[in-house]
């Protein structure tokens, strides 16, 4: 039996919009071994941003219980929550959210400034992390300097920097070309496979999705269709 990464059991999030109350995610079940590359897909608006949200301790749940890695994350505060995503999560987004005055190396330093670490240790880090993805001999360039596809995979290298064993990931691939998006799923195919991490990516796209080892399909604030 492997073993267990995230258990959520009953897990709903309300938001209040103006007078009425919107619930992308009803009393929601999900189970992911450690290990597992899960694609998730939906149509707009059925909530997959705000269960990423969940997983990564952005944002906590109106009810229900998610336990990640053991730890039962809902009922941490919102300190608490802050210091776990530190290091349990990396977060990968499609606009890759990097900093635009600040190279490479620097985007990915950014995650362990906080980290009680020497810097010669944190600059060996970063140095691993970008050797990872491929962009060794890029990390001095800023992000305007860089592709599409080399941006997003500094940001993958900004994700893994602090060791997480769970990355999401919301639409990594929806802004890039087929061959930088084919580079960008091999990647994150081999942190699973290779590096054991356990990945949870929202995708639109079927061929994005079958890289994976699993799909679900989240619709009206349910999960559905194990395939
Ligand atoms: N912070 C928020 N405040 C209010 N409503 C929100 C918030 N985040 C998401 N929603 C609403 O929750 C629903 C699901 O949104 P989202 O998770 O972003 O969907 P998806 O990522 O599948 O497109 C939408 O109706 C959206 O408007
Ligand atoms: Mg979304």
């Amino acid at each position: 039996m492997s073993e267990s990464m995230i258990q959520c059991r009953g897990v709903s999030k309300s938001y209040h919009k103006g007078s009425t109350v919107v619930t992308p995610l009803e009393a929601l079940d999900l189970d992911v071994p450690k290990g597992e590359f899960l694609a998730l897909m939906g149509p707009s608006g059925s909530g997959k941003t705000t269960l990423l949200n969940l997983l990564s301790g952005i944002d906590s749940p109106t009810s229900g219980s998610l336990v990640i890695a053991g730890i039962e994350i809902a009922k941490l505060s919102r300190r608490d929550l802050t210091k776990w995503r530190a290091n349990h999560v990396g977060y990968i987004f499609q606009l890759y959210h990097l900093v635009p005055v600040l190279t490479a190396f620097e985007n990915v330093e950014l995650p362990l400034l906080l980290s009680p670490i020497s810097k010669k240790e944190r600059h060996a880090r970063v140095e691993t992390a970008l050797a990872l993805v491929g962009l060794s001999d890029r990390m001095h360039h800023t992000p305007s300097e860089l592709s599409g596809g080399q941006e997003q995979r500094v940001a993958i290298a900004r994700a893994v920097v602090a060791d997480p064993p769970l990355l999401v990931a919301d639409e990594p691939t929806g802004d890039l070309d087929r061959e930088s998006a084919i580079r960008i799923l091999d990647l994150i195919r081999q942190l699973a496979r290779d590096h054991g991490k356990t990945i949870v990516m929202v995708t639109h796209d079927a061929k994005a999705a079958a890289a994976a080892d699993r799909t679900l399909h989240l619709e009206k604030g349910q999960l559905l269709g194990n395939s």
